[in-house]
Protein backbone atom coordinates (compact mmCIF):
# COMPACT_ATOMS: atom_id res chain seq x y z
CA UNK A 1 0.00 0.00 0.00
CA UNK A 2 1.02 3.34 -0.96
CA UNK A 3 0.93 6.85 1.07
CA UNK A 4 1.61 10.10 0.08
CA UNK A 5 1.08 13.08 2.15
CA UNK A 6 2.60 16.99 1.68
CA UNK A 7 3.63 19.42 4.10
CA UNK A 8 4.16 23.05 3.85
CA UNK A 9 7.69 25.17 4.47
CA UNK A 10 7.90 27.58 7.22
CA UNK A 11 9.60 31.10 8.07
CA UNK A 12 10.63 32.07 11.63
CA UNK A 13 10.27 35.46 12.70
CA UNK A 14 12.13 34.48 16.02
CA UNK A 15 14.99 32.35 14.88
CA UNK A 16 16.14 29.36 15.90
CA UNK A 17 19.77 29.18 15.33
CA UNK A 18 22.00 27.73 17.88
CA UNK A 19 21.44 24.19 19.81
CA UNK A 20 21.95 22.72 23.06
CA UNK A 21 21.81 18.82 21.90
CA UNK A 22 22.69 18.51 18.43
CA UNK A 23 22.26 15.11 18.09
CA UNK A 24 18.72 15.54 19.54
CA UNK A 25 18.15 18.94 17.75
CA UNK A 26 17.26 21.11 21.11
CA UNK A 27 17.08 24.73 20.74
CA UNK A 28 18.61 27.17 23.07
CA UNK A 29 15.81 29.18 22.84
CA UNK A 30 11.59 29.25 21.68
CA UNK A 31 11.52 30.30 17.82
CA UNK A 32 8.21 31.22 16.48
CA UNK A 33 6.95 31.12 12.80
CA UNK A 34 4.28 31.20 9.98
CA UNK A 35 3.77 28.04 7.78
CA UNK A 36 4.39 29.06 4.21
CA UNK A 37 0.83 26.86 2.94
CA UNK A 38 1.99 27.59 -1.08
CA UNK A 39 5.91 26.01 -0.83
CA UNK A 40 5.14 22.40 -0.22
CA UNK A 41 6.73 19.08 -0.23
CA UNK A 42 5.52 15.95 -0.87
CA UNK A 43 6.61 12.28 -0.30
CA UNK A 44 5.38 9.18 -1.05
CA UNK A 45 6.02 5.97 0.68
CA UNK A 46 5.96 2.65 -0.72
CA UNK A 47 7.14 -1.02 0.01
CA UNK A 48 9.92 -2.02 -1.97
CA UNK A 49 11.01 -5.81 -2.94
CA UNK A 50 14.88 -4.74 -2.09
CA UNK A 51 16.64 -5.62 0.89
CA UNK A 52 17.46 -1.40 1.47
CA UNK A 53 15.23 1.64 1.56
CA UNK A 54 15.25 4.21 -1.39
CA UNK A 55 14.82 7.54 -2.48
CA UNK A 56 13.37 8.40 -5.67
CA UNK A 57 12.34 11.39 -7.17
CA UNK A 58 8.52 12.10 -6.94
CA UNK A 59 7.08 12.75 -10.20
CA UNK A 60 3.40 14.63 -11.03
CA UNK A 61 1.61 18.29 -12.05
CA UNK A 62 3.29 20.66 -10.44
CA UNK A 63 5.98 19.07 -9.47
CA UNK A 64 9.54 20.68 -9.82
CA UNK A 65 12.55 17.88 -10.68
CA UNK A 66 15.26 18.19 -8.28
CA UNK A 67 18.04 16.24 -7.73
CA UNK A 68 18.89 15.32 -4.02
CA UNK A 69 22.69 14.92 -3.28
CA UNK A 70 24.07 11.76 -2.34
CA UNK A 71 24.76 13.21 0.97
CA UNK A 72 21.12 14.50 1.16
CA UNK A 73 19.72 11.03 0.21
CA UNK A 74 21.70 9.48 3.11
CA UNK A 75 20.15 12.52 5.76
CA UNK A 76 16.26 11.72 4.58
CA UNK A 77 16.93 7.51 4.39
CA UNK A 78 18.67 8.01 7.47
CA UNK A 79 15.80 9.87 9.66
CA UNK A 80 13.45 7.65 7.80
CA UNK A 81 14.96 4.83 9.63
CA UNK A 82 14.83 6.22 12.44
CA UNK A 83 10.93 6.78 12.18
CA UNK A 84 11.00 3.10 11.39
CA UNK A 85 12.22 2.23 14.09
CA UNK A 86 10.37 4.24 16.15
CA UNK A 87 6.66 2.33 14.64
CA UNK A 88 8.52 -0.83 14.88
CA UNK A 89 8.86 -1.70 10.77
CA UNK A 90 12.99 -1.47 10.48
CA UNK A 91 12.67 -5.08 9.06
CA UNK A 92 10.71 -4.31 6.02
CA UNK A 93 11.91 -1.78 3.31
CA UNK A 94 10.28 1.05 0.83
CA UNK A 95 10.85 3.24 -1.53
CA UNK A 96 10.71 6.88 -0.18
CA UNK A 97 10.03 9.60 -2.99
CA UNK A 98 9.76 12.98 -2.33
CA UNK A 99 9.16 16.23 -4.71
CA UNK A 100 8.65 19.95 -4.02
CA UNK A 101 5.86 22.27 -5.85
CA UNK A 102 8.61 24.81 -5.85
CA UNK A 103 12.47 24.63 -7.25
CA UNK A 104 14.77 23.49 -5.18
CA UNK A 105 17.64 25.61 -6.66
CA UNK A 106 16.27 28.30 -5.31
CA UNK A 107 17.25 29.20 -2.11
CA UNK A 108 14.07 28.64 -0.74
CA UNK A 109 14.81 26.04 2.15
CA UNK A 110 13.36 23.21 1.36
CA UNK A 111 14.63 21.09 4.69
CA UNK A 112 11.29 21.87 6.68
CA UNK A 113 8.69 21.27 4.77
CA UNK A 114 10.85 17.66 3.54
CA UNK A 115 11.56 16.27 6.78
CA UNK A 116 7.83 17.21 7.97
CA UNK A 117 5.99 15.83 5.08
CA UNK A 118 8.04 12.61 5.49
CA UNK A 119 7.35 12.45 9.43
CA UNK A 120 3.71 12.88 8.47
CA UNK A 121 3.59 10.01 5.76
CA UNK A 122 5.59 7.40 8.00
CA UNK A 123 3.31 8.13 10.54
CA UNK A 124 0.20 7.92 8.68
CA UNK A 125 1.08 4.55 7.29
CA UNK A 126 2.65 3.03 10.05
CA UNK A 127 0.94 4.53 13.37
CA UNK A 128 -1.79 2.05 12.42
CA UNK A 129 -4.75 3.21 15.53
CA UNK A 130 -2.06 4.49 17.63
CA UNK A 131 -2.66 8.67 17.61
CA UNK A 132 0.59 10.75 18.31
CA UNK A 133 -0.30 14.05 19.46
CA UNK A 134 1.25 17.04 17.56
CA UNK A 135 4.09 17.80 20.68
CA UNK A 136 5.68 14.11 19.99
CA UNK A 137 5.30 13.98 16.26
CA UNK A 138 7.20 17.41 16.68
CA UNK A 139 9.80 15.79 18.77
CA UNK A 140 10.30 12.96 16.24
CA UNK A 141 10.43 15.75 13.18
CA UNK A 142 12.84 18.03 14.80
CA UNK A 143 15.13 15.18 14.98
CA UNK A 144 15.15 15.10 10.94
CA UNK A 145 15.48 18.62 10.95
CA UNK A 146 14.98 20.94 13.91
CA UNK A 147 12.95 23.98 11.67
CA UNK A 148 10.68 21.06 10.53
CA UNK A 149 8.86 20.61 13.83
CA UNK A 150 7.28 23.88 13.23
CA UNK A 151 5.94 22.95 9.68
CA UNK A 152 3.31 20.59 11.14
CA UNK A 153 0.90 23.07 12.30
CA UNK A 154 0.17 26.33 11.59
CA UNK A 155 -0.23 29.10 10.59
CA UNK A 156 1.89 30.56 13.88
CA UNK A 157 3.87 28.29 15.64
CA UNK A 158 6.19 28.27 18.37
CA UNK A 159 8.58 25.97 19.36
CA UNK A 160 9.92 26.16 22.72
CA UNK A 161 11.01 24.13 25.35
CA UNK A 162 8.18 22.02 25.69
CA UNK A 163 7.90 21.47 21.85
CA UNK A 164 5.66 22.77 19.50
CA UNK A 165 2.50 24.65 20.00
CA UNK A 166 -0.17 26.64 17.53
CA UNK A 167 -0.37 30.13 18.27
CA UNK A 168 -4.10 31.84 17.40
CA UNK A 169 -3.15 35.48 16.16
CA UNK A 170 -5.89 37.70 15.31
CA UNK A 171 -3.77 38.64 12.01
CA UNK A 172 -4.77 34.65 10.90
CA UNK A 173 -2.56 33.94 7.64
CA UNK A 174 -0.33 36.71 6.00
CA UNK A 175 0.51 36.84 2.20
CA UNK A 176 4.05 36.03 1.81
CA UNK A 177 6.51 36.83 -1.56
CA UNK A 178 10.73 35.36 -1.36
CA UNK A 179 12.48 37.63 -3.59
CA UNK A 180 15.01 35.29 -4.31
CA UNK A 181 18.51 37.33 -4.68
CA UNK A 182 20.80 34.41 -5.09
CA UNK A 183 19.63 30.38 -5.32
CA UNK A 184 23.44 28.67 -5.34
CA UNK A 185 23.90 26.40 -2.93
CA UNK A 186 24.83 27.72 0.51
CA UNK A 187 28.58 27.61 1.13
CA UNK A 188 27.77 27.23 5.02
CA UNK A 189 25.13 25.06 5.42
CA UNK A 190 22.70 25.90 8.60
CA UNK A 191 23.87 22.83 10.64
CA UNK A 192 27.23 24.36 10.52
CA UNK A 193 26.00 27.64 11.47
CA UNK A 194 24.20 26.24 14.01
CA UNK A 195 27.47 25.09 16.08
CA UNK A 196 29.63 28.37 14.62
CA UNK A 197 27.76 30.97 16.29
CA UNK A 198 27.73 30.08 20.07
CA UNK A 199 31.62 31.00 19.17
CA UNK A 200 30.32 34.51 18.69
CA UNK A 201 30.83 37.07 21.36
CA UNK A 202 27.37 38.13 20.65
CA UNK A 203 26.02 34.84 21.60
CA UNK A 204 26.42 35.90 25.08
CA UNK A 205 22.98 37.20 25.89
CA UNK A 206 21.47 35.34 22.82
CA UNK A 207 18.94 33.24 24.52
CA UNK A 208 17.70 35.89 26.76
CA UNK A 209 17.06 37.82 23.62
CA UNK A 210 15.04 35.90 21.75
CA UNK A 211 12.73 35.40 24.74
CA UNK A 212 12.02 38.31 25.21
CA UNK A 213 11.60 39.29 21.83
CA UNK A 214 9.32 36.12 21.22
CA UNK A 215 7.31 37.90 24.10
CA UNK A 216 7.43 40.86 22.73
CA UNK A 217 6.59 40.01 19.25
CA UNK A 218 3.51 37.93 20.49
CA UNK A 219 2.12 40.73 22.51
CA UNK A 220 2.87 43.31 19.82
CA UNK A 221 0.84 40.49 17.13
CA UNK A 222 -2.11 40.17 19.84
CA UNK A 223 -2.67 43.95 19.87
CA UNK A 224 -2.27 44.60 16.25
CA UNK A 225 0.78 46.38 16.86
CA UNK A 226 1.84 45.84 13.22
CA UNK A 227 4.51 48.30 13.24
CA UNK A 228 6.22 46.98 16.33
CA UNK A 229 6.22 43.36 14.72
CA UNK A 230 8.07 44.66 11.58
CA UNK A 231 10.36 46.91 14.19
CA UNK A 232 11.06 43.24 16.38
CA UNK A 233 11.15 41.09 13.26
CA UNK A 234 14.07 43.23 11.69
CA UNK A 235 15.85 43.65 15.09
CA UNK A 236 15.93 39.14 15.09
CA UNK A 237 17.08 38.97 11.58
CA UNK A 238 20.12 40.90 12.01
CA UNK A 239 20.90 39.98 15.59
CA UNK A 240 21.11 36.44 13.74
CA UNK A 241 23.17 37.59 10.57
CA UNK A 242 25.15 39.26 13.33
CA UNK A 243 26.08 36.04 14.96
CA UNK A 244 26.82 34.83 11.86
CA UNK A 245 29.80 37.55 11.14
CA UNK A 246 31.02 37.40 14.24
CA UNK A 247 31.88 33.87 15.00
CA UNK A 248 34.90 32.35 14.17
CA UNK A 249 35.63 31.39 11.37
CA UNK A 250 33.06 34.27 10.35
CA UNK A 251 31.13 34.10 7.54
CA UNK A 252 28.09 36.25 5.24
CA UNK A 253 25.01 35.30 3.60
CA UNK A 254 24.29 39.10 3.39
CA UNK A 255 25.24 40.16 -0.11
CA UNK A 256 24.48 43.45 -1.82
CA UNK A 257 21.30 42.59 -3.61
CA UNK A 258 19.93 41.37 -0.54
CA UNK A 259 20.72 44.87 1.30
CA UNK A 260 19.21 46.59 -1.46
CA UNK A 261 15.47 45.12 -1.11
CA UNK A 262 15.83 45.47 2.22
CA UNK A 263 16.55 49.47 1.64
CA UNK A 264 13.60 49.51 -0.46
CA UNK A 265 11.14 47.83 2.44
CA UNK A 266 12.92 50.39 4.93
CA UNK A 267 11.89 52.98 1.81
CA UNK A 268 8.26 51.56 2.03
CA UNK A 269 7.68 52.12 5.65
CA UNK A 270 8.96 55.56 5.65
CA UNK A 271 7.10 56.83 2.41
CA UNK A 272 3.51 55.44 3.87
CA UNK A 273 4.02 54.63 7.56
CA UNK A 274 3.25 50.80 6.43
CA UNK A 275 4.61 47.99 5.36
CA UNK A 276 5.59 44.34 5.32
CA UNK A 277 7.01 42.50 7.91
CA UNK A 278 10.72 41.52 6.68
CA UNK A 279 12.83 38.59 7.85
CA UNK A 280 15.86 36.83 6.31
CA UNK A 281 16.80 32.85 6.81
CA UNK A 282 20.04 31.26 6.69
CA UNK A 283 20.76 32.39 3.14
CA UNK A 284 21.00 35.87 1.46
CA UNK A 285 16.85 36.07 0.05
CA UNK A 286 14.35 37.90 1.68
CA UNK A 287 11.06 37.15 3.36
CA UNK A 288 8.15 40.01 3.61
CA UNK A 289 4.93 39.25 4.52
CA UNK A 290 1.77 41.33 4.18
CA UNK A 291 -1.58 41.55 5.85
CA UNK A 292 -4.23 40.52 3.13
CA UNK A 293 -5.53 44.44 2.86
CA UNK A 294 -1.88 45.29 2.08
CA UNK A 295 -2.48 43.07 -1.22
CA UNK A 296 -1.55 45.96 -3.71
CA UNK A 297 1.56 46.58 -1.82
CA UNK A 298 2.45 42.80 -2.36
CA UNK A 299 2.02 43.16 -6.19
CA UNK A 300 4.41 46.52 -6.31
CA UNK A 301 7.27 44.99 -4.57
CA UNK A 302 6.41 42.25 -7.10
CA UNK A 303 6.65 44.41 -9.83
CA UNK A 304 9.80 45.90 -8.20
CA UNK A 305 12.05 42.85 -8.18
CA UNK A 306 10.16 40.51 -10.92
CA UNK A 307 12.73 41.75 -13.49
CA UNK A 308 15.93 41.35 -11.70
CA UNK A 309 15.38 38.33 -9.48
CA UNK A 310 13.02 34.61 -8.67
CA UNK A 311 10.23 36.68 -6.68
CA UNK A 312 7.90 33.96 -5.13
CA UNK A 313 4.57 35.08 -3.69
CA UNK A 314 0.92 33.64 -2.59
CA UNK A 315 -2.26 36.14 -3.29
CA UNK A 316 -0.77 37.10 -6.79
CA UNK A 317 -3.83 35.65 -8.41
O1 LIG B 1 16.22 23.23 10.83
P1 LIG B 1 17.61 23.64 10.57
O2 LIG B 1 18.60 22.89 11.41
O3 LIG B 1 17.97 23.63 9.10
O4 LIG B 1 17.81 25.14 11.08
C1 LIG B 1 17.42 26.23 10.33
C2 LIG B 1 17.23 27.41 11.21
C3 LIG B 1 16.90 28.70 10.49
O5 LIG B 1 16.20 28.43 9.30
C4 LIG B 1 18.17 29.45 10.11
C5 LIG B 1 16.06 29.60 11.38
C6 LIG B 1 14.69 29.05 11.70
O6 LIG B 1 14.28 29.18 12.86
O7 LIG B 1 14.02 28.53 10.80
Amino acid sequence: MKYKVSAPSNIALIKYMGKIDANLNKPTNTSFSMTLNHLLTFVEIEPNAHSEDRWELLKGENLYPMSLSDKGQLRFLKHFQFLKQHFKVENKFFTVRSANNFPSDCGLASSASSFAALTQCTYEMFSRDKKLDLRTLGELSRQGSGSSCRSLAGPWVLWGEKGIEQVKLPYGELLHMAVVVEDEKKLISSSEAHKRVSHSSLFVGRPERAEKRVQQLLQAMQTKNWREAYEISWAEFWDMHALFETCNPHFSYMNSASLSVLRSVEKVWEEKGDGPLCTMDAGPNIHLLFRPEQKQMLVEFNNQWKNQYKVFANGMA
